[in-house]
């Protein structure tokens, strides 16, 4: 058998689609995720019932927060020489009400991790979640990696950037190869109920108001659950190698779409799938919130091989058919 990937947030909608895909190419996957209640636990269950007929997956129960029970799992489960860090407490506004829980889940969480991949022996890749919301209130579009993270609109945003900073000194002190993602704005099928493709769609569905921020006057680089499996995937097998940038083995990459929508076209396009009109709510800017999100990722694709394919017009009918497959409209 392969040696164990370590996955966390695996009941999350990236996690879970990730470990699917390892699954499949039979990979053996160790899974942790605490099933905190910030969305509906029921699709966190339902995600990881999918997973149920692997044999090559391990799920267990448990707060990356916690030193102790991650010191334990490893010893268990591990030694882990390939981690996946998907775990976090997720979402921009959210943080506004619970600012703790991203410090226990995004910094806490990120150390206890980065603390482990330190002391196994012959450790290869950290792959973790970054964020587009670490540029902030940065107005140069497209926003590029090398570009200054300085002024996080968001406790999240900081939270993030603090994790890819963490991972830097660790990489730098103790040599650990990482590669720190900054996803954009990720849809598709058991997509998160917190965003906005399931809002609009679920309002749109059932004739409600569809609450539309800054007038409509928003761009976002939307990016298909697909795709971002087959990147975060690719990067997982390039490790960068010491010797780069400064002898330091860690980078950050972007990996969204190198597109960015009109948030009015995304609406118009899950009109068109679901065959209703949006009865929209133009609201003003949320606070925290960004105008507009756009990703270089010339630097991903030429490290890693990453290339999304997958356009609004095909991915939004996928995930709408899978929206009313599963809550049965
Ligand atoms: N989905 C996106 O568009 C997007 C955009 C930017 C960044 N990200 C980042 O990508 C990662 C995955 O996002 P997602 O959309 O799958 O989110 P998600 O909320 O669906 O998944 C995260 C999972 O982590 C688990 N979790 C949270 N705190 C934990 C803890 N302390 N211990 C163990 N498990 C914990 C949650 O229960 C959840 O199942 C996150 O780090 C997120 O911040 C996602």
């Amino acid at each position: 058998m392969t040696e164990p990937i370590l996955v966390t947030g695996a009941a999350g909608f990236i996690g879970f689609h990730t470990i699917a895909r390892l699954l499949q190419a039979g990979e053996h996957v160790v899974g942790v995720d605490n099933l905190n209640d910030y969305y509906d636990v029921s699709l966190k269950n339902a995600r990881l019932r999918e997973l149920d007929n692997f044999e090559n997956f391990t799920f267990i129960k448990e707060n990356i927060a916690d030193y102790e029970a991650m010191e334990k799992l490893w010893q268990e489960y591990g030694p882990f020489k390939r981690v996946i860090q998907l775990a976090a407490q997720a979402g921009v506004r959210y943080s506004l009400e619970k600012p703790h829980s991203y410090v226990q889940s995004n910094v806490v969480g990120h150390v206890n991790i980065l603390e482990l991949c330190r002391h196994t022996e012959g450790f290869e890749h950290f792959v973790y979640a970054s964020s587009s919301s670490v540029y902030g209130k940065n107005k140069k579009l497209p926003y590029a990696t090398e570009d200054r993270v300085d002024h996080p609109a968001s406790l999240y945003a900081a939270t993030k950037r603090s994790g890819e900073l963490m991972s830097y000194a660790y990489s730098h002190l103790y040599g650990i190869a990482q590669t720190g993602l900054r996803f954009f704005t990720v849809y598709g099928p058991w997509g998160r109920p917190d965003m906005s493709p399931f809002i609009f769609t679920n309002s749109i569905i059932k004739g409600e108001s569809v609450p539309i921020f800054n007038n409509g006057d928003m761009m976002r680089d939307f990016t298909y659950i697909d795709d971002i499996v087959s990147g975060v995937i690719a990067v997982l097998k390039t490790p960068p190698q010491k010797g780069t940038k400064q002898n330091v083995p860690h980078r950050v990459l972007n990996i969204g779409n190198n597109k960015a929508e009109q948030l009015m076209d995304f609406v118009a396009e899950i009109e068109k799938a679901t065959g209703k009109k949006a009865n929209i709510d133009f609201l003003p800017m949320q606070l925290g919130d960004v105008k507009e999100t756009f990703a270089d990722i010339e630097e991903t694709t030429r490290l890693t091989g990453y290339k999304p394919t997958t356009s609004i017009a095909e991915g939004i009918p996928k995930y709408v058919a899978w929206f009313k497959e599963y809550y049965g409209v």
